[in-house]
């Protein structure tokens, strides 16, 4: 959407919040022995507290108020009494919501608890990305520059980027215009950023693979080559300086 008046833009910053707090107040939350259905559970309340519906529910009847994802599993994780978390998971979790006809939406991947399984520098590659990224948008710039930047700071790290899944326009649904922000420079795509315009931002950094593919399931998305997946998203308004960053009190970046 495009912020045209100030109650639109006072919608988006309530929105924001609820999914912001709520991300944040899961990541704390999580413990090893917990389920993933346990922890969106508690997600769900926190959500509904605020008056917000599930994003991903109201729009694709996904089972799940959040999308919780772990190790191997790159998004779309579907929570469950079934997987238990563990000390050391790769942990995604994915929170969008509408409250008032507004929708938002971020993102955090984060080591649990100890880093025995050395993911905490492909976590940190992701934050230290995404922040680049934002902070080189502005109005006029093209999409397909942020994409080229994204990839290119993943390289010189040793990571690749998902070619598949992609940032996106939103606010007054979870998928709007611009469809496709890609993680790398996707030449067909002559788009630019327009100042006003609010937009999700994410990356998909990966150790070895470069499409996801969906599981049986028809939800969960595990990586082409194998692997780990991190990804860190915010929602912004563009301006003609520095983006507002709209989720920013999720702290995926303290
Ligand atoms: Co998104
Ligand atoms: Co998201």
């Amino acid at each position: 959407m495009s912020i045209t008046k100030e109650s639109e833009l006072i919608g988006m910053k309530k929105v924001s919040e609820a999914v912001a707090f709520t991300l944040k107040k899961m990541c704390n939350y999580a413990q090893p022995g917990m389920t993933t259905q346990q922890l969106d559970d508690y997600g769900a309340k926190l959500l509904s507290d605020f008056g917000a519906n599930s994003a991903p529910f109201k729009t694709y009847k996904f089972p799940g108020w959040t999308c919780i994802s772990v190790n191997h599993e790159f998004c779309h994780g579907i929570p469950s009494y079934n997987r238990t978390l563990k000390e050391g998971d790769l942990i995604n979790i994915d929170v969008s919501a509408e409250l008032d006809g507004f929708w938002s939406d971020n993102g955090n991947s984060f080591v649990l608890g100890a880093d025995i399984n050395q993911h905490q520098k492909l976590v940190d590659a992701s934050k230290q990305i995404l922040y680049k990224a934002i902070n080189n948008i502005k109005g006029g710039v093209r999409i397909s520059d942020i994409g080229h930047l994204i990839e290119t700071e993943a390289k010189k790290r040793g990571y690749k980027v998902i070619k598949n899944l992609t940032g996106h326009g939103v606010g007054r649904s979870l998928h709007e215009e611009p469809s496709e922000i890609a993680n790398y420079k996707d030449r067909s795509n002559l788009k630019r950023f327009k100042k006003n315009s609010v937009v999700a931002i994410e990356t998909f950094i990966t150790t070895k693979s470069t499409y996801a593919e969906t599981l049986n399931d028809g939800w969960t998305m595990v990586g082409n080559n194998g692997g780990f997946m991190a990804q860190h998203e915010h929602t912004i308004v563009v301006t003609e300086g520095k983006p507002i960053i709209l989720t920013e009190m999720n702290e995926i970046w303290n």
